[in-house]
């Protein structure tokens, strides 16, 4: 050990005038501008594929000026963690699921949340790309952030050990939510207990029986492989999970223009990928959970469909006081198309 140690002060010396240059070939203007870019998902879903589409995208625009570090599955950060972490600069690009903005202070963005928001895709885009998606976007810029793009999954599926037909079979159990008021009041209204948890801890609460089930898109409940710890599957369809891809706001605006602009049009094509195989992922994923054999799969009828509906839609009026009621009607309107 002394001797290790020893061996060490010797070398160091010798070794500083390598350290040193390296740092500054690190700082040359010709070392490429670094992107972190951490996510909680595995690399085989839609926002997994469009990471990974936005980094092959980037690095060919800027050629070889940025370099896009893809870190998924909550290898670097946790829900919460990846957030503050972005704030904090220590990672640059994120894209969190909309129900994970209530911490951050921005509850707004739980308006994604309220059930039976949106019958379709056409629905989702007149809110992403029209006032109500840019107007949560400049809510951002006073926390240090700004948002680029919104990307697509799809609806939520219940998983839990039990027959879940009507909205009598859920009650009393204990199910997971990701961080939003909008979720918990949704799964009170149900009478299920709801239990907010990172992502990443999701699997192993199903497996040892922390939580009873949760409600997740297909894509996940495949590749966290949560199918296999839970008995039940129900295609509710009840609510959304996309995303709001963000970047830190000092360091965007620091870029140089032409690179900025190159990565503005790799994220352009690379959100035309994410919504472009959010829904076939997402029924393939289901198709395989189904051929599994692990969990067994239930398509409400037209009859259960209308139960499900009917206990979830006071949540839009129980949350007005915390979304704002002037927006959850704009919402509403505009998802509706009317
Ligand atoms: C969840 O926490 O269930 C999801 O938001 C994970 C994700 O990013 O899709």
């Amino acid at each position: 050990m002394i001797r290790r140690t020893l061996l060490a002060a010797l070398l160091l010396p010798a070794l500083l005038p390598v350290l040193t240059s390296d740092a500054l070939a690190q700082s040359a203007s010709s070392s490429p501008i670094v992107i972190k870019f951490s996510h909680v998902v595995a690399r085989d879903t839609p926002k997994g594929k469009a990471a990974d589409k936005f980094k092959e995208l980037a690095e060919a625009a800027t050629k070889g000026r940025v370099k896009v570090e893809i870190y998924p599955n909550s290898t670097l950060y946790k829900d919460k963690e990846e957030l503050e972490a972005l704030q904090l600069g220590a990672v640059q690009m994120l894209a969190p699921s909309m129900a994970k903005f209530g911490p951050l202070g921005v509850k707004e963005f739980e308006l994604f949340d309220l059930p039976y928001l949106f019958s379709d895709r056409a629905s989702l885009e007149r809110i992403t790309n029209g006032q109500i998606g840019q107007d949560l976007f400049r809510k951002l810029e006073s926390k240090g952030i700004t948002g680029l793009a919104y990307w697509d999954n799809g609806f939520k599926v219940l998983t839990s050990n039990r027959a879940m037909r009507v909205p009598a079979d859920v009650k009393g159990l204990k199910l997971r939510i990701q961080a939003s008021k909008v979720l918990d009041e949704q799964m009170r209204s149900l009478g299920v207990n709801p239990q907010v948890m990172a992502f990443s801890e999701v699997y192993q609460a199903l497996q040892t029986g922390v939580v009873d089930g949760a409600e997740n898109v297909p894509s996940n409940v495949l590749t966290q492989k949560m199918h296999e710890v839970q008995k039940h599957l129900t295609v509710t369809n009840h609510g959304y999970i996309g995303y709001a891809v963000i970047v830190n706001k000092k360091f965007w605006d620091k870029l140089p223009a032409d690179v900025r602009g190159q990565l503005e049009g790799a994220m352009k094509q690379a959100t035309e990928h994410a919504n472009k195989i959010a829904q076939q992922e997402n029924e393939a994923a289901l198709e395989a959970i189904r051929k599994s054999g692990k969990t067994a799969v239930h398509v409400p009828t037209e009859a259960e469909k209308g139960e499900w509906r009917k206990a979830l839609l006071p949540v839009h009026k129980a949350v007005e006081d915390r979304i704002g009621k002037e927006l959850v009607a704009a919402a509403v309107k505009a998802a509706s198309g009317k």
